[in-house]
């Protein structure tokens, strides 16, 4: 199993950290799932979470249910990233990770994420420091790492480079996202020059990210790169499950079984029921409004649900809404719904007269 640093994680699949997204709720949900040796928090700013704003207390929240947990920063040389680091420690980080990937103008155009891949040498004096302080505050026992793209572009692919400075200054474990800063996420991500890295740095683990969204994915990227672990971002916001899947079959050579509508269901419900106890009911019910639409592409056509959670006035309706469509599939084994017909009549069913208009939109085919 992955080992980075001093952190021995039971699996070697990582929920990556993707903003907007990886709140606890949702790292909860997909531990819950299991599968998961470690998720990480959205990027957070250093300054941010040493003023501790609200906001970044919320991203940065972690508790028992949610280890190991990583926290990851982003930031410039002349940002507070060292002191954020030991906050982050202080706070329940089992690893630190200094983002080196983010291409969004509001990260990169202040020196912090993919910027960092334009200077190799800075960088590395950064990670240098971080580490450093790290390792003296928490006496060794929380590791750094770092989270990159190829380059900024194919005319510089510094990856494999970079990851083996860094390596020689003391960062445990590199993640590796396949892509080039110009390509945002377009185009396929690049498998072989991931394992040019992992070719280019034998002394720590390199973690292969990009494209997985099946099970079989995870097990042909090792394959292909020799990566020590796979982190799994936009799949895992359809498919939360996804570890547990893709974990059998690493670890058996057999992939777990496809969960259910009902069980997919559940997990939607799982999520919703988990947001309100750590945000309240107004934050569930605005995120779910969000999420559904990611947890809608696993389950074919559900777009009455879709529909009826868009349009839903409260967390009491989205919940009702769930549940109504849970019925519409009681005692079925089926993975996908191939019509919007029995969760527009469920929820029509549900006798709540908001619904009634929305099972009457597109219920698709019979
Ligand atoms: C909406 C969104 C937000 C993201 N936020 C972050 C982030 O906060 N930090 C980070 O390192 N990467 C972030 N990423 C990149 C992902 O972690 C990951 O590297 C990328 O999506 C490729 O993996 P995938 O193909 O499994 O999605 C984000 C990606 C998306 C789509």
């Amino acid at each position: 199993m992955l080992q980075i640093g001093p952190v021995q994680l039971a699996s070697n699949l990582l929920l990556a950290p993707i903003a907007g997204h990886t709140d606890i709720a949702f790292r909860i949900v997909c531990r819950e799932q299991g599968g998961v040796g470690c998720a990480y928090t959205d990027l957070l700013n250093s300054h941010a979470i040493l003023r501790e704003t609200t906001r970044t207390l919320d991203l940065a929240r972690t508790n028992e249910f949610d280890q190991p947990a990583g926290m990851q920063l982003y930031g410039n040389s002349d940002d507070p990233l060292p002191e954020a680091a030991c906050w982050a420690v202080d706070h329940g980080a089992r690893i630190v990770d200094i983002n080196m990937g983010c291409p969004v103008d509001k990260v990169a155009k202040k020196n912090g994420g993919s910027l960092l891949l334009r200077d190799c040498g800075n960088t590395t004096l950064l990670a240098k420091r971080i580490v450093d302080t790290v390792a003296r505050h928490s006496g060794g026992r929380v590791p750094v790492t770092a989270k990159m793209r190829l380059g900024w572009d194919p005319e510089h692919k510094v990856a494999p480079i970079l990851a083996r400075q860094l390596a020689d200054v003391g960062i445990a474990a590199v993640t590796v996202h396949g892509r080039y800063t110009v390509q945002f996420f377009s185009g396929t991500a690049d498998w072989n020059a991931i394992g040019e890295v992992v070719e280019a740095v034998p002394s720590i683990p390199i973690i292969g990210n990009g494209d997985v969204s099946q099970p079989e994915h995870a097990r042909d990227m090792i394959r292909t790169t020799g990566c020590a672990g796979v982190m799994i971002a936009r799949a895992a916001l359809r498919t939360p499950w996804l570890f547990r899947r893709a974990h059998a079959l690493l670890t058996t050579g057999s992939v777990a079984p496809e969960p259910t509508l009902v069980d997919k269901l559940a997990v939607v419900l799982r999520h919703l029921d988990l947001t309100r106890q750590y945000d309240g009911e107004h934050r569930a019910a605005i995120r779910m409004r969000q999420h559904i639409a990611w947890y809608g592409k696993s389950m074919g056509h559900v777009k009455p649900l879709k529909e009826a959670i868009r349009l839903a006035k409260d967390f009491a309706s989205i919940r009702l809404a769930i549940e109504a469509a849970q019925s519409a599939f009681a005692g079925s084994d089926a993975v996908y719904s191939d019509s919007g017909r029995p969760v527009a009549e469920a929820l029509l069913r549900t006798g709540f007269e908001d619904f009634a208009k929305i099972a009457c939109i597109d219920a698709g085919p019979e």
